[in-house]
């Protein structure tokens, strides 16, 4: 095992969006665009900001359009948002962003509970997004939820995740993110998984998006690495969890995914003290302790 590590990684930063997005006590735009900067300053790339979602749905992100407005720009960061709709496309648009992502279940029930709509019907609302939003430069990628299993329905059929995930493809997503939403999956299975996914599909087209509930986000990571998987999403100070997904944790720990990156030799381009210093900012926003506690010397405490 591990012959054949890539030699750099990259990070799809999610703790502003999936992070804050379960948060329960809302989180001021002005805090959530400090966490941002603090992320920039790390070095992240890719980072997802907010989500164009109804508000009625999540309050969390009901700023969406101010926390785009205010970002920092033109540093070399893209930057995305969910957009489940083409009402959500059509205030992307008005934000000027750069991509956006789309999002569905491979389980019917969670997928019902987390948009109010089939798979089919779903995949049907992305029609006059992805077009139109490719059509006007902007990047799309897509998301795959419950690939390892459903809170509702228990393990996945990944025939069925692997079909909407070429669907997403064709349809002109570049990426799509296979989601552990709940955190349940384990090391042969996500050989499994992925091999199933490689075999059909190019492994820089996808991503792995690990919840971390049960501490085997970095192992699947591992198995990830092995089979070519160079694009992670995590969060830091391992904020998250779906609102629609009871018992979804956070996501795995930016600052454990790039030390265990680091001391590996694979290169993500982010700087781990900085990113620390985000996670504790991150921490210190939702007024809590969290994962990611790579200790760093000289670094005291912080002002949100
Ligand atoms: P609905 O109630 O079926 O939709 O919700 P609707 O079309 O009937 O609209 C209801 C109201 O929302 C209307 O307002 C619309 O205008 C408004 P009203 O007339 O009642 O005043 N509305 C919107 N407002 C702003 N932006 C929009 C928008 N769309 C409608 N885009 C809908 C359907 C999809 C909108 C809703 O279910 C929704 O927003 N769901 C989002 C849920 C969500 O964000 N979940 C978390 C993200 S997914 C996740 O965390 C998993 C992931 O991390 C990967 C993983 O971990 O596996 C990505
Ligand atoms: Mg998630």
């Amino acid at each position: 095992m591990f012959d054949s590590l890539p030699t750099s990684v990259s990070v799809y930063e999610v703790s502003p969006r999936d992070g804050l997005q379960n948060e329960a006590a809302q989180v001021t735009t002005h805090a959530k665009v400090r966490l941002i900067e603090a992320l920039v300053d790390a070095g992240c790339k890719r980072i997802e900001t907010t989500a164009f979602v109804s508000p009625k749905w999540v309050p969390q992100m009901a700023d969406a359009d101010q926390v785009c407005r205010l970002v920092p720009k033109d540093l070399g960061v893209s930057y995305s948002a969910l957009v489940p709709n083409a009402r959500g496309l059509d205030r992307a648009l008005a934000s000027e962003i750069e991509e956006i992502a789309v999002f569905v279940s491979a389980s019917e029930t969670h997928n019902r509970k987390n948009v109010n709509k089939t798979i089919a019907e779903t995949l049907a609302a992305f029609e006059p997004v992805i077009g139109p939003a490719t059509e006007r430069g902007i990047r799309v990628r897509g998301y795959v939820s419950t690939v390892w299993g459903c809170p509702y329905e228990g393990e996945t059929d990944t025939a069925k995740a692997l079909a909407i995930t070429q669907t997403l493809l064709d349809a002109g997503c570049y990426q799509v993110s296979l989601g552990d939403t709940i955190g349940v999956g384990t090391p042969l299975q996500t050989k499994r998984i992925l091999n199933a996914f490689l075999d059909q599909i190019e492994g820089e087209k996808i991503a792995l998006h690990l919840h971390d509930t049960r501490g085997t986000a970095l192992a699947n990571v591992m198995v990830g690495l092995e089979l070519g998987i160079t694009t992670y999403d995590a969060s830091v100070a391992g904020l998250g969890g779906c609102p629609y997904a009871p018992g979804a944790a956070g996501n795995l720990a930016t600052e454990d995914l790039v030390y265990t990156l680091h001391g590996m030799g694979i290169e993500t381009g982010i700087d781990l003290e900085k990113l620390w210093r985000a996670g504790q900012m991150a921490a210190a926003i939702v007024g809590r302790e969290l994962a990611g506690k790579v200790h760093c010397a000289g670094v005291q405490s912080l002002a949100v």
